[in-house]
């Protein structure tokens, strides 16, 4: 909490605020601070299934990778789906537990004074933005959540007539930019996005190689080494388990036709926000469309999305320069200490 200081001296020995953002992702949580400081994580925890997994692993609590690297002895909580923080309580305390445990391993001073900014998918809903804001209360003096895709516009600079297209795990976040905060018109979220490339990878494959068994982190392995869309450049196999051996197969088609299914909703989002804008400036908006999230990295996403939106009317297309797992925390960060401190006061009170 903000508080009264008694004498001059005591003002001026005050330590600066430090400023903190936060991307609380479907698949990971980064966090970035005014000191310099950011962490990834994965948003994953676990906690041993039984005494023995316990002594084994020496911890009750598994956080991010070292979690899902031990997940056959656990139990898994992923607090975030499709973009938004789960209700129930053990998922609540899972999401709060991560943060805490994100924020000790960058020494965040529990002394100074700290106001962050959370970026949430730009759909959120006003439950799953409330929870946020009150576990935020435990661990920084003042905390406000944003929309996502605007903390990545922001974190470019480019606040006058873009349309930013974040492709996360849970959702795909459209948000187009006119130099203010963001309205509910300006923003569309839906939940398709990486997770559901990984579900139809593993629907396509089994469909065509019956005795296949896939699991979920093999098509999230394979889609993050070798997603594109568009005309496949090389052949894709990959070792398949069968029974109790693997298979070289190949995958091209299946990854293929899976990477470009998320593709015909954003065209769809991205012509609504177009047609809907003000017409004197959708030529601009047309012309500044920039994909960002982990999506970002399919090869051919941008010219394939290009060539897409060529049938309705057109558009340039980009790929977001920044580290696309970084860009919304970061922007967030220049967010919050971008706001004046009477607005960061009022939310206190
Ligand atoms: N090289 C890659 N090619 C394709 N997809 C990738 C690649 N690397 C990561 N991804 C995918 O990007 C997604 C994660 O992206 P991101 O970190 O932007 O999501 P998030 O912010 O956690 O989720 P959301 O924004 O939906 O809440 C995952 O589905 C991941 O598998
Ligand atoms: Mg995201």
């Amino acid at each position: 909490m903000v508080t009264q200081e008694n004498n001059e001296s005591a003002k001026t020995d005050k330590p600066e605020p430090i400023f903190i953002g936060v991307d609380f992702g479907t698949s990971k949580i980064s966090i970035t601070t005014s000191e310099g400081k950011n962490v990834l994580e994965q948003n994953v925890i676990g906690y041993p299934k039984d005494p023995i997994s316990s002594k084994f692993l020496k911890k009750e609590v598994l956080y991010g990778e070292e979690a899902i690297k031990h997940r056959i002895a656990l139990d898994i909580f992923r607090p975030i789906e499709h973009g938004t923080l789960k209700s129930n309580k053990e998922d609540i305390a899972a999401a709060k537990g991560l943060l805490e445990h994100c924020l000790k391993s960058i020494d965040l001073p529990d002394d100074v004074e700290s106001y962050a900014i959370l970026g949430v998918p730009a759909e959120a809903s006003v439950l799953s933005k409330k929870i946020l804001t009150e576990i935020s209360k435990d661990f920084f003096t003042s905390a406000m959540v944003a929309s996502d895709p605007f903390c990545m516009a922001y974190e470019l600079g480019e606040l006058e007539n873009v349309l930013i297209v974040d492709i996360g795990a849970g959702t795909t976040d459209l948000c187009r930019v006119h130099g203010t905060l963001p309205e509910p018109d300006d923003m569309l979220s839906w939940p398709k996005a990486g997770d559901h490339i990984d579900q139809t990878l593993i629907k396509l494959i089994t469909e065509g190689y019956t005795d296949a068994m896939v699991t979920k982190e093999m098509a999230k392995r394979w889609k993050e080494q070798y997603a594109f869309v568009g005309e496949p450049q090389n052949d894709i196999k990959v070792d398949i388990p069968v029974d109790s051996s693997a298979l070289e197969l190949s995958i091209t088609r299946e990854l293929m036709e899976s990477c470009e299914s998320i593709v015909p909703d954003v065209i769809t989002g991205i012509t609504q926000l177009i047609s809907t804008y003000d017409p004197d400036f959708r030529e601009e908006l047309r012309n500044n469309i920039i994909i960002s999230g982990g999506g970002s990295l399919i090869k051919n996403i941008d010219s394939y999305i290009e060539e897409e939106l060529s049938i309705v009317g057109g558009g340039r297309v980009s790929i977001i320069k920044e580290d696309p797992f970084l860009a919304g925390s970061k922007g967030a960060l220049k967010l919050a200490s971008d706001m004046p401190e009477d607005y960061w006061k009022q939310l206190i009170k």
